[in-house]
């Protein structure tokens, strides 16, 4: 199944591709149970106005209703960038009043609210809107190549779709602040380094990188990735004692799977599992 039959949700379609399953990279795949999400305006380095986040967010929902679709790897057309940010040229003459009323930053509400696992494979810039985005997403693999920064403050405003917040979580407040304020770019080495990204690649082997992990997470039991995925994300959200509390419960929850029965008695049997998905 290839692109718009996986995107219902969107009209006309056209800055996103959704490739479902991935296809095969460098004679590698398809991947099976991964989908390859595309952000498609290399022109302007993909930069995210809001008609390309509303069919992000309605590629990404879609694939998040489909029981076959087990991880999400979202890239950048093109070699120069995952995103470079929000679209300025269609941010420039917004006012408080219709940014109120359209509310269009609420697509990152539902980017979100997606709970199958989403990694970004990110080229050259990740800035403003882009490097929020790879952190919206659950795991980050960078070419080495790749710079991620919140440049908002050289434009006069200040990150706007979770930069302030999930940067300061992601690699400390003080190098969080510097970047910030000054809009400098943190190479992709110093972002992995500071706990950023998960691997750092050469760019001509990022996207397969990336491919190669979500199809480790694919062939993983699926309900306990997703369980996981939401333990992992209160770990921002929740004081330590709920954490744990949520935590626990996920994991007696597991116990009424077919999967874990399975997984256990594979290990005890000494035998590879077969996962039900349920
Ligand atoms: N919005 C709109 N267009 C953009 C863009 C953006 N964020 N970033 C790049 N482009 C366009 C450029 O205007 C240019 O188009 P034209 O050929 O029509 O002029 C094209 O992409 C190529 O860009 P450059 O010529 O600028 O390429 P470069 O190699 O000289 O510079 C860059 C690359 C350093 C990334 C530079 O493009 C840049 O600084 N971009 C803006 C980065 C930025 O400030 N991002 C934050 C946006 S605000 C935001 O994201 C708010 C939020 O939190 C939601």
């Amino acid at each position: 199944m290839a692109g718009p039959k996986a995107d219902p949700g969107a009209r006309d379609p056209r800055f996103i591709r959704v490739e479902f399953p991935a296809p095969a990279v460098s004679g590698e795949g398809p991947f099976e149970h991964v989908a390859l999400v595309t952000l498609d305006r290399p022109e302007v380095l993909n930069a995210l106005n809001y008609r390309l986040l509303g069919e992000l967010a309605s590629s990404l929902e879609a694939l998040d209703a489909d029981e076959a679709c087990h991880c999400v790897v979202i890239t950048g057309a093109g070699e120069r960038a995952f995103a470079a940010g929000a679209d300025i040229k269609e941010m420039a003459d917004q006012t408080p009043v219709g940014l109120t009323r359209k509310n269009h930053f609420a697509r990152w509400e539902r980017i979100k609210r997606v709970r199958t696992p989403l990694i970004a494979a990110v080229r050259g810039y990740a800035l403003g809107g882009g490097c929020e985005l790879a952190m919206a997403c659950d795991m980050i693999v960078a070419a080495d190549d790749a710079v991620f920064g919140q440049p908002e403050i050289r434009i006069g405003v200040m990150p706007g779709a979770g930069g302030t917040q999930r940067l300061a979580r992601a690699i400390g407040k003080a190098r969080a602040m510097e970047l910030i304020l000054t809009g400098d770019q943190l190479p992709a080495r110093e972002a992995a380094a500071l706990g950023l990204v998960t691997r750092v690649v050469p760019p001509e082997e990022t996207l397969l990188a990336a491919l190669r992990l979500a199809a480790r997470v694919a062939s993983m039991p699926p309900v306990a990735v997703l369980a996981a995925k939401e333990a992992v994300n209160r770990a921002f959200e929740l004081s330590l004692e709920a954490g744990l509390e949520f935590e626990r419960r996920n994991f007696f929850l597991l116990f009424a799977s077919d999967d874990q029965k399975e997984g256990m008695a594979a290990f005890i049997e000494k035998r590879s599992p077969t996962w039900k998905g349920r």
